[in-house]
């Protein structure tokens, strides 16, 4: 049964689509709020990607605040530098360059943070890039480093996160996808595409391993404050979605009770500036 619920976050309205096994499951989802009967984050090890800026940075400050173990990667040793000096908390946090293309790289991230923290039970796939080209001028180096990064990288985490789940006997994955995966647009063609595909791939992964206890969310956001867009940080950016927001619903998502599965989660500006 599929349901939808509506709660407030910040000044952000967050529409959860909820998948739960029944009507009396459903309508007690439906009755209380995310903070009921939580799943507890606290000693459980999370796995992000692209952590070291933006929204997966908020991310993995709202995890280390919930009292889970994070690892993440990024693309540059620069940026996980500065991100590990800023964050502190050494002893729960781990980060490492690795590009999320590089599937020897992948593995090499995987097996340290398996080591290091002893297990994974959350993989947050949030890396991604932005090239934004009419189709007739896209090239086809641009193409292929979207689609590896935003669609084909996601799959290989979490093909290589499953076996990892099941030792631990069940496991979440969070998907930012992206509005931009509902609704096309001019001139993105190849971020579309990508995010298009990785909200078809999120649902069928979600069906293929929901009864091995992995539950798999998605999350399209609208427009977020960073520094994503090839053009640079807007010079007004106050009405955008902010990262600790997309944060926010990541983890009321982890936290569901272990009966329920929030399938799908899109955020959108209160209020986008009127065209
Ligand atoms: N911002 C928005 O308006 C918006 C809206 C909807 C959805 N999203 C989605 O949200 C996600 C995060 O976006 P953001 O705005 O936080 O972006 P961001 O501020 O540009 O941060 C992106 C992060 O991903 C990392 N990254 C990029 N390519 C990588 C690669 N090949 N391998 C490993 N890490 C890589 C970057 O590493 P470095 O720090 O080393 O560069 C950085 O830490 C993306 O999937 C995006 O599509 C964003």
């Amino acid at each position: 049964m599929v349901g939808m619920i509506g709660r407030r976050l910040g000044k952000h309205t967050l529409h959860c689509k909820v998948d739960c096994g029944n009507s009396q499951a459903f309508a007690r989802a439906h009755g209380s709020t995310i903070g009921v009967m939580n799943t507890n984050l606290q000693g459980k090890t999370a796995v992000v990607t692209g952590g070291a800026r933006g929204i997966g940075r908020a991310v993995v400050e709202a995890l280390l605040a919930e009292g889970a173990q994070v690892a993440f990667c990024a693309r540059t040793e620069a940026s996980v530098k500065q991100a590990l000096d800023e964050l502190g908390a050494e002893d729960k946090v781990m980060g490492q360059a690795a590009d999320v293309r590089d599937v020897a790289a992948v593995d090499q991230f995987l097996a340290a943070t398996g080591q290091r923290f002893g297990g994974i039970d959350i993989l947050i796939n949030n890396a991604g890039i932005g090239v934004f080209h009419p189709a007739g001028e896209l090239t086809w180096e641009d193409w292929r480093r979207v689609l590896d990064i935003n669609l084909s990288a996601v799959f290989y985490f979490c093909r290589s996160c499953l076996p990892h789940f099941r030792q631990r006997g069940g496991g979440q994955i969070v998907n930012v996808s992206s509005l931009a995966g509902r609704n096309a647009f001019a001139g993105g063609a190849a971020y579309n595409a990508s995010k298009f595909g990785l909200n078809g791939f999120t649902e069928a992964l979600m069906l293929d391993h929901r009864q091995e206890n992995v539950r798999v969310s998605l999350i399209c956001p609208g427009s977020v404050d960073t520094e994503f867009s090839p053009r640079g940080r807007s010079v007004d950016s106050s009405w955008k979605i902010a990262p600790e927001d997309v944060a926010e619903a990541v983890i009321g998502v982890l936290k569901m009770p272990a009966r329920t599965l929030v399938s799908l989660v899109e955020l959108r500006p209160a209020k986008p500036p009127q065209k």
